[in-house]
């Protein structure tokens, strides 16, 4: 997909740079993305509102994966950007994304980010709950100025997908609650015409969806509502923002639509409720994540050793793991693997994938079959772009992998790779003192 393929030496390339050359001359574990294919998936959000001509915004949700340069990429792209922490608004402000386009969301936002937010001018917070409400008036008396507001609520659609990724049931820890009244209460203390100018409504109702139903389900309950708030409050929201969650395919059997369908099925149904209810049609906002970036991340390992169990099973174990990627750990995620630096050998082993880490659970595929693979191998996983790199974390003191973006040929260093000088950086002695230089 995209632009990897098999060239005549029958090795993997992505971007036209050939994974053998991006071995050599980054290391492995290797991040390594697609950029032309971010490109095209990030057009094609923007086109499937242009074409229906609605008002729309595409943020890219940078929790998926946040770097400078990605950030810069998505700033070329025209995108906006979705924030969920001080560590990603730093990002974005050192990236010199422009800040009136960075939407700032979390359940917990801390007293310090909020400042942080404030003080820098951010184009939206996605307000979670009433103590940031507070935290938020605070703020903007301290800086003077007024903050725009989206108000998350809880639509009670819960989403096909993993359990530990859905958020949009009524028992959530996000968002502010339809049927006990809270969102009523919220509009009436945000709508105040002081502090805050308040936009609208967010809504997310989790992610790696296949279908479109989940998406007008939220449609049709969201607007029930605002047909209650106009008649009661007299609010309509000028924007409604309806998350992110757009499905990829990682492995066969996945089966996500194309992503003009989501955005059709979505906007019909925003036309439809629109003229039952007599409200006038808000702005659509939308913030993919996975869909942006998933498939477009491809993780180079190197083969070290192996073990066979006659009968039972063939362990190939790569220099990188769940320290890299967590989502099979985690989610029991599956993903595809190919050996890429002899992609023309027919398969001939059904081999299960370890990572280095000390723990059983590190593996990252099970029963694949590939050719016959060596020590010194790469073994390349495809769709790791999105929670892969951003969840990486230095289990059993791993340096995490270094980023590059490849693209008509040219490879970019975007994220180095981690040293051990960097493993130690924050430790300090026994005795209080830092380590000698
Ligand atoms: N908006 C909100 C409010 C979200 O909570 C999320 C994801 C997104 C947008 C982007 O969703 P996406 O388009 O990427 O599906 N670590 C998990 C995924 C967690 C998603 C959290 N929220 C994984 O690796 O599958």
């Amino acid at each position: 997909h995209g632009t990897s393929r098999v060239n005549d030496l029958g090795h993997l390339e992505i971007g036209h740079v050939d994974s053998v050359d991006l071995k050599e001359q980054f290391g492995t574990p290797l991040y390594v993305y697609d950029v032309a294919l971010i490109r095209e998936r990030a057009n094609d959000f923007v086109q499937a509102f242009k074409k229906r001509g609605i008002k729309a915004q595409v943020a890219y949700a940078s929790k998926a994966f946040s770097c400078v340069a990605m950030v810069q990429l998505a700033k070329e792209l025209d995108l906006s950007l979705d924030v969920v922490s001080g560590g990603e608004l730093h990002t974005a402000l050192v990236a010199g994304f422009p800040v009136e386009k960075i939407h700032f969301h979390g359940n917990n936002k801390s007293p310090f980010e909020i400042d942080m937010a404030v003080e820098a001018g951010i184009g939206c917070f996605v307000v979670d709950n009433f103590w940031e409400i507070e935290l938020l008036k605070e703020a903007a008396k301290k800086y003077k100025r007024k903050v725009s507001v989206l108000l998350r609520i809880t639509p009670g659609v819960e989403a096909h997908t993993h359990e530990y990724i859905s958020t949009g049931q009524e028992d959530s820890k996000f968002g502010f609650d339809l049927i006990s009244g809270q969102a009523e209460e919220a509009i009436l203390k945000v709508n105040d015409g002081e502090a805050f100018d308040m936009l609208g409504f967010h809504c997310h109702i989790g992610s790696q969806i296949f279908e479109t139903t989940g998406f007008v389900m939220t449609v049709e309950k969201v607007f029930s509502y605002l047909a209650e708030w106009k008649s009661k409050l007299g609010y309509t929201p000028q924007v409604l923002n309806l998350g992110g969650g757009f499905g990829i395919r990682y492995i066969e059997g996945d089966t996500p639509l194309p992503v003009s369908h989501y955005i059709d099925a979505t906007i019909d149904a925003v036309e439809a409720q629109s003229t039952k209810l007599g409200i006038e049609i808000p702005e659509i906002w939308i913030e993919p994540g996975r869909s942006l970036v998933g498939d477009a991340g491809t993780t180079l390992y190197t083969v070290g050793s192996e073990k066979e169990i006659p009968e039972v099973r063939h362990y190939l174990s790569v220099d990188g793991g769940m320290t890299d990627n967590l989502r099979p750990a985690l989610y029991q995620a599956k993903y595809e693997a190919m050996i890429a630096n002899r992609s023309h050998d027919t398969k001939q082993e059904t081999y299960s994938i370890a990572g280095k880490c000390c723990e059983s659970g590190d593996m990252l595929i099970w029963d694949i079959a590939l050719p016959f693979a060596k020590a010194g191998d790469i073994l390349a996983v495809s769709c790791t772009g999105a929670y892969g790199y951003s969840m990486a974390n230095n289990y059993n003191r791993i340096p995490r992998p270094a980023v590059v973006f490849v693209e008509n040929g040219q490879s970019t260093l975007v994220v180095k790779r981690e040293t051990y000088k960097d493993i130690v950086q924050l430790d300090l002695q026994l005795n209080g003192n830092s380590l000698e230089k």
